[in-house]
C-alpha cells in the first residue's frame, strides 16, 4: 500500500484518487473547493472515499507518490502543496494527469516530475461528485512504466508505457486542439465536428500542429489529423470537453496550454501557424 497525495480532485484527479483508494492505497486528498467525502459514479456503481478534502498544508505529512490533476494554468497555485506533500527522501515523484506538453516543466518540485497522457474522460458535477465517462488509460515514459504499473496495479487504471512519450504526448496535443477550441468558441459539443466548414477548419488546425510537433521530436505521420477527425466523429455527438465545459461554466479555459505550445514552438522552427494563433487570440479575449 502506498500513500499518494492528489492535488486538484476534480474529474481526472477524483476518478485516479477513488480508483486508487478502492485498491487499498492511502490517499490524501487536496482540492481547491473542499468536500465531506468523494462519490465517484463509474458505468458499474459507484466508488465512494469517506474522506474530506484537506484544505492546511500544515496538516500533511509527505507522501511517496503525488498526482496534479488540476488544469495547467493551476499549476503556480499549487506549489505550496507540493512544498508539503514532497519530501526527497519518502517521495517518488510528482506525475501530472493533465492535457498539455508543458505543464510538468513548469511544475517548481524537490523531486521528479513525470508527465502523463490521461486517456480517460470525467467530468466535475460537484466539488466532491465525479462522473466517469470512460476509458481507463495512463501513458507515461517507458521508465515509469514498472513503478507506476506497479501502482495502479489493483486499480481500474491501465498503465502503458511508451518509448516514444514525444510522440504520444503530441498526438494527444493534436486532438485537443482540434476539438477544444472549436467546441469552446461554437459552445457546441461534438456533434460540430459533422459540419463541413468546421471539420475542414479543424484537419488545418491538426496540420499546422503536426508540423510543429515533428520539429519538436514527434513523428506523426501527414494523415494524423484526418485520423483524428475520425475518432472525433465516431464519439457521442453529446460528448463535450473540458474547454467547453469550462467555458460553460464561465471558468478561464485551458487554451494557452492547448494552443500556446503549438504557436510558440512554431515560431521558433519558422513554422506559420495562422489559424492556432487565431484560435488563440480569439479564446484569450474572452473575459
Ligand atoms: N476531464 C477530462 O475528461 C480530461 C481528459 C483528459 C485530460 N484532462 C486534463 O486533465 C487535467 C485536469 O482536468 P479536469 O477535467 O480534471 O479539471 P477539473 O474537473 O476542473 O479539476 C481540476 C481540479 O483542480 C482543483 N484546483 C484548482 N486550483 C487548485 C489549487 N490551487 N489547489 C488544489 N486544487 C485546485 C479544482 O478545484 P475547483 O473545482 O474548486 O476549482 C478542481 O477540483 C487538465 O489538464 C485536463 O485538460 C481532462
Amino acid at each position: 500500500m502506498s500513500r499518494v497525495g492528489i492535488v486538484g480532485v476534480g474529474a481526472i484527479g477524483g476518478y485516479a484518487a477513488a480508483s486508487l483508494a478502492d485498491a487499498g492505497h492511502e490517499v490524501v486528498l487536496r482540492s481547491r473547493r473542499g468536500f465531506d467525502r468523494l462519490v465517484v459514479e463509474v458505468h458499474d456503481g459507484e466508488l465512494v472515499v469517506e474522506q474530506p478534502a484537506v484544505t492546511d498544508p500544515a496538516s500533511v505529512e509527505p507522501v511517496e507518490w503525488v498526482l496534479v490533476a488540476t488544469k495547467v494554468q493551476q499549476n503556480p497555485a499549487c506549489e505550496r502543496w507540493l512544498g508539503a506533500l514532497c519530501d526527497a527522501d519518502t517521495t517518488r515523484a510528482v506525475v501530472t494527469l493533465q492535457n498539455g506538453v508543458e505543464g510538468h516543466e513548469a511544475l517548481a518540485a524537490p523531486v521528479p516530475v513525470v508527465p502523463s497522457v490521461v486517456l480517460f474522460g470525467a467530468e466535475q458535477v460537484t466539488p466532491g461528485h465525479i462522473r466517469h465517462h470512460g476509458a481507463s488509460e495512463l501513458v507515461v515514459p517507458v521508465a515509469w512504466q514498472a513503478s507506476l504499473g506497479d501502482l495502479f496495479s489493483e486499480s481500474r487504471i491501465t498503465v502503458t508505457g511508451a518509448d516514444d512519450f514525444a510522440t504520444e504526448a503530441w498526438r494527444k496535443l493534436v486532438m485537443n486542439a482540434m476539438s477544444g477550441p472549436l467546441c469552446a468558441l461554437t459552445l457546441r459539443r461534438l456533434e460540430v465536428f459533422h459540419d463541413r466548414s468546421i471539420a475542414a477548419l479543424a484537419v488545418a488546425v491538426g496540420t499546422e500542429a503536426v508540423a510543429v510537433a515533428n520539429a519538436m521530436g514527434a513523428s506523426l505521420d501527414d494523415s494524423a489529423p484526418d485520423a483524428l477527425l475520425g475518432v472525433l466523429r465516431a464519439q457521442p455527438p453529446t460528448m463535450g470537453g473540458s474547454m467547453l465545459y469550462d467555458r460553460l461554466a464561465g471558468r478561464r479555459t485551458e487554451h494557452d496550454a492547448i494552443l500556446g505550445p503549438i504557436v510558440r514552438s512554431g515560431r521558433a522552427h519558422g513554422l506559420a501557424t495562422p489559424r492556432c494563433e487565431t484560435l488563440l487570440a480569439l479564446l484569450d479575449g474572452i473575459r
